[in-house]
């Protein structure tokens, strides 16, 4: 049985143990054991959206769904993650810096259902989910995801800009009121 309010507990607890990733990663994976009772813990995703589930200046927790098809262009985080997938998949191509402010593609992973993958706090990546269905996902940072200056990158011009956390939750906002239209429109 997934318990959500264990699983910050014990997110809460190895951080406090141990502030680099590890010991978090080994706590989600624990919990991804068993994705259909964490998938059913969380609720059944309904649309694109990032829920916090826990959020102090050392430690965020959200609940990130995909929408079908959505990608998200590339950014940073500037402090470590792990990505836990409970339901669907995600493609996560990494980029790195070159001089003048862009951006190069140097590596992709794809992750599926029970994987637990830490990201460094340098890394750069864009994500899409490939599949026609809502993808779910715990994503675990060592820090304050919301109040930390980060920057994204021009999907078309790979140029670095300042990334706002509210225009990426508005992101998925937007991506929910498109796809709502598109499915209105072929219906
Ligand atoms: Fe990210």
């Amino acid at each position: 049985m997934f318990d959500v309010e264990r699983l910050i507990a014990d997110c809460r607890a190895a951080h406090a143990e141990d502030r680099t990733h590890k010991a978090v990663r080994e706590v989600l994976a624990r919990a991804l054991a068993e994705p259909r009772a964490m998938l059913q813990g969380l609720g059944e995703p309904v649309r694109a959206e990032v829920r916090k589930l826990y959020h102090s200046p050392e430690l965020t927790i959200l609940n990130v769904v995909w929408g079908a098809h959505m990608t998200i262009y590339p950014h940073n985080h500037r402090m470590w993650g792990v990505i836990g997938i409970y339901t669907g998949r995600e493609d996560n191509i990494f980029w790195r810096r070159l001089p003048g402010g862009r951006i190069e593609a140097a590596g992709a992973q794809s992750l599926c259902e029970r994987d637990a993958v830490p990201l460094g706090p340098e890394i750069i990546h864009s994500v899409t989910n490939p599949i026609p269905r809502l993808t779910g996902a715990i994503h675990v940072y060592g820090g304050d995801f919301f109040a930390t200056e980060r920057s994204e990158w021009d999907p078309e011009t790979l140029l670095e800009q300042r990334c706002e956390s509210q225009s990426t939750l508005r992101y998925f906002d937007e991506w929910n009121r498109l796809h709502a239209r598109r499915s209105a429109s072929t219906t």
